[in-house]
């Protein structure tokens, strides 16, 4: 999919990939590698980075909130984006800096077209409609073995099961994973997937080596 473009804008990357991944603390750590390297950088995630989209978020993931419709649910990871977009990420790609962003269109293509089975189609279309056409450079999707991802999730959470997205049964888990596995090879010069076990540095290094190349691409 071609997203909007200009070269003298920044450059916009998201990381995907299921919970307890590792995606945040690795968009942490390539923020501050940009940083280090000159970059000005905008990091945010979803859904949030604003304040409307941070109580859209709390709606999201509260777990007494298990009567929720797949609809309302994608409707308001919509919001939350729109939100973003046209108040932090648009403002930051105009001003030339490098957005990094924890989960973007990606997530909701995997976790409500697949998970909850709403459809790729119809998720496109509202994906469309939030981002304003406006699709990332590039996205590390990282991949992680299922069983340690679960691990982790339990054990960051205080009753093992995590928030109302995490603790979405193991049907909805296949599923998304699926979805994951469909848009890397539906778009394989966007979406590059990052072996996620190991070390956080090893990680880390994987990652950097990706962008890295991708800067060497483009102007440096
Ligand atoms: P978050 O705590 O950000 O997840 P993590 O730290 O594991 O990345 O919670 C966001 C949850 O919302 C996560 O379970 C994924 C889910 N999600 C969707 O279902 N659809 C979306 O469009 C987005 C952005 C997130």
């Amino acid at each position: 999919m071609d997203g909007k473009s200009d070269s003298n804008e920044g450059l916009f990357l998201t990381l995907e990939g299921d919970d307890g991944v590792g995606k945040s603390t690795q968009a942490d750590l390539l923020a501050a590698w940009l940083e280090k390297r000159g970059h000005g950088v905008l990091r945010v995630h979803e859904p949030g980075g604003t304040r409307l989209g941070e109580k859209i978020r709390t709606l999201l993931l509260d777990k007494d909130d298990d009567a929720m419709a797949p609809l309302a649910e994608l409707l308001l990871f919509e919001a939350a984006r729109a939100q973003v977009m046209s108040e932090v990420i648009e403002p930051a790609l105009a001003r030339g800096e490098v957005v990094v962003c924890d989960r973007f269109t990606d997530s909701t293509l995997a976790y409500q077209g697949y998970g909850r089975e709403l459809g790729a189609e119809l998720v496109r279309a509202t994906n469309d409609l939030a981002c304003g056409g406006r699709y990332p450079t590039r996205t590390l999707l990282l991949a992680l073995d299922p069983s340690v991802a679960r691990e982790r999730v339990e054990d960051r959470s205080t009753d093992g099961t995590g928030d109302r997205m995490e603790s979405a049964g193991d049907a909805f888990r296949a599923r998304l994973r699926a979805g994951f596995d469909e848009i890397a090879a539906a778009e394989p010069q966007r979406v590059h997937v990052i072996d996620a076990n190991g070390s956080v540095a090893q990680v880390h290094e994987r990652i950097c080596a990706d962008i890295a190349d991708l800067l060497g691409g483009r102007d440096e």
